[in-house]
């Protein structure tokens, strides 16, 4: 496949103007079923980013205009936010983000390799984005999948066990617009702007397809349950027995109470924090409640 090289990191519009009336009335009703799900507007913010990416492929300035307008915050606060959180991109994102884990263990077993080729192969490195808009290539850190290792993320789909090659066949096929399975999980690879809508909190109906945690992951339990081999007794509680297996009808029913020694739950104010007179009136009407 021939390669165009990355002209620069902001392929496509920026987005400087402003919503058209109709998709502003349209992303207004999205905004608010966003925060009707939360007792402050602000804690809205998150999603909505996520939303905005879902409408530009990027939080553009324009979306980061409308989040400020419709929770009542500064550009400014909502530009804070925004650069915080690598999930969020400043400048237009590739159809497939394709991450790369180059965290310790899959570098060992072939991320790095798998980088370099992969970044050869497409003529772009980190957070650049090929000129057909398709790919936008990441190092990211570890995916929690080392037992998988090495590991690519496509829009956050897990490929498991890859190579150098099937990497490079991934992205080929990506950009071919061949359908792409990811090796565990969805049946297929979303687009990055249906998987941000997701992310703002609108279910596309895919979430049980497929396997979550494979052979490798659950092996550790499957040796476990095998063997009898138990959790160590919380201090002062005779017998062992982890709360997950007690809850499964064998072994130990010894839980973490709320507000026991295991629990962080109504513990004494130890920060300043904790001491504020909010904090400290939340703990007095929760005291009270119990006594009532
Ligand atoms: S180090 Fe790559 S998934 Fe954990």
């Amino acid at each position: 496949m021939t390669v165009e090289p990355v002209v620069g990191r902001t392929n496509g519009q920026t987005h400087r103007t402003a919503y058209d009336e109709a998709t502003r009335a349209r992303l207004a009703a999205d905004a608010d079923a966003i925060v009707a799900r939360y007792p402050q507007e602000r804690s809205a913010l998150l999603p909505m980013l996520h939303l905005v990416q879902a409408e530009d492929g990027y939080v553009s300035p324009r979306g980061i205009a409308f989040c400020a307008d419709h929770l009542g915050l500064t550009t400014a606060e909502v530009s804070a936010v925004a650069t915080f959180y690598t999930q969020y991109k400043r400048h237009p994102n590739g159809e497939y983000t394709v991450g790369v884990c180059t965290n310790t263990l899959c570098a060992v077993m072939g991320g790095d390799a798998i980088w370099e080729h992969v970044c050869d192969h497409l003529g772009i490195g980190h957070d650049e984005t090929t000129q057909d808009g398709k790919i936008t290539l990441e190092r990211v850190e570890c995916n929690a999948a080392c037992d998988y290792a090495p590991v690519v993320m496509v829009n956050w789909e897990f490929f498991d066990n890859q190579t150098p090659e099937s990497v490079a066949d991934v992205v080929d096929r990506l950009r071919s617009g061949e359908p792409v399975a990811p090796t565990r999980g969805a049946d297929s690879v979303a687009t990055f702007r249906e998987v941000s809508r997701v992310l703002a909190g609108f279910d596309d109906g895919r979430a049980d397809e497929g396997v979550g945690a494979g052979e490798p992951t659950i092996r550790g339990t499957v040796l476990a349950r095998e063997n009898d081999w138990r959790a160590p007794a919380f201090p002062g509680e005779e017998g062992g027995g982890s709360s997950r297996t007690a809850a499964r009808g064998g072994g130990s029913t010894h839980e973490p109470k709320t507000g026991g020694e295991q629990s962080s739950a109504e513990r004494p104010a130890t920060t300043a924090g904790d001491a504020s007179s909010a904090a400290q009136e939340k703990q007095q009407a929760s005291r009270d409640a119990k006594e009532q």
